[in-house]
């Protein structure tokens, strides 16, 4: 498996649960907060799937330094960096977001999502638009 790829198939799904993450902003805005807390846990069920995925093929099936040598010849070391300091305290902060909606723990709840909407912003945006992918065709 190329990383190249392997980061094209994770951009798709970035961009696809953040597209469920609004809707659930919409929903909450809308006052319809149970559908907020639906759309979050499959919000919340897909990425860490994603992530356990992008584990699983850079640490167990694919080849060692697999995605180190493609950012290296990208030269993007820096940019994963800076999206791993995103992504790894968002990746965090969302089991803690499950929790606290679940308990109903609403002050905790809404200043943790401040945070966590920064982190996803970020992570979103770094991983997008900065690290480098490769089309299959
Ligand atoms: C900007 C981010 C977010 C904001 C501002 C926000 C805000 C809220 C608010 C105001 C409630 C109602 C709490 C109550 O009155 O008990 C709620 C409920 C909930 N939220 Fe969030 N939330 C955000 C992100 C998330 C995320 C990322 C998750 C999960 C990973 C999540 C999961 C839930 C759940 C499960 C509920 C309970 C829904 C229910 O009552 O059935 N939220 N949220």
């Amino acid at each position: 498996m190329n990383a190249g790829i392997v980061i094209l198939i994770l951009k798709i799904a970035v961009i696809a649960v953040t597209v469920l993450w609004l809707g659930s902003l919409i929903a909450l805005a809308l006052g319809k907060t149970r559908l907020h807390g639906r759309i979050n846990i499959v919000f919340f069920a897909l990425t860490l799937v994603a992530l356990f995925g992008l584990e699983v093929i850079a640490r167990v099936i694919g080849p060692p330094g697999l995605f180190d040598d493609y950012l290296g010849l990208h030269d993007a070391r820096l940019a994963m960096r800076i999206h791993l300091g995103f992504s790894v305290p968002s990746a965090v902060l969302l089991f803690a977001m499950l929790f606290t909606g679940l308990k109903h723990k609403r002050k905790v709840h809404i200043a943790m999502g401040l945070a966590f909407s920064v982190l996803w912003i970020g992570t979103f945006i770094t991983g997008v638009f900065f690290l480098p992918h490769e089309l299959p065709w």
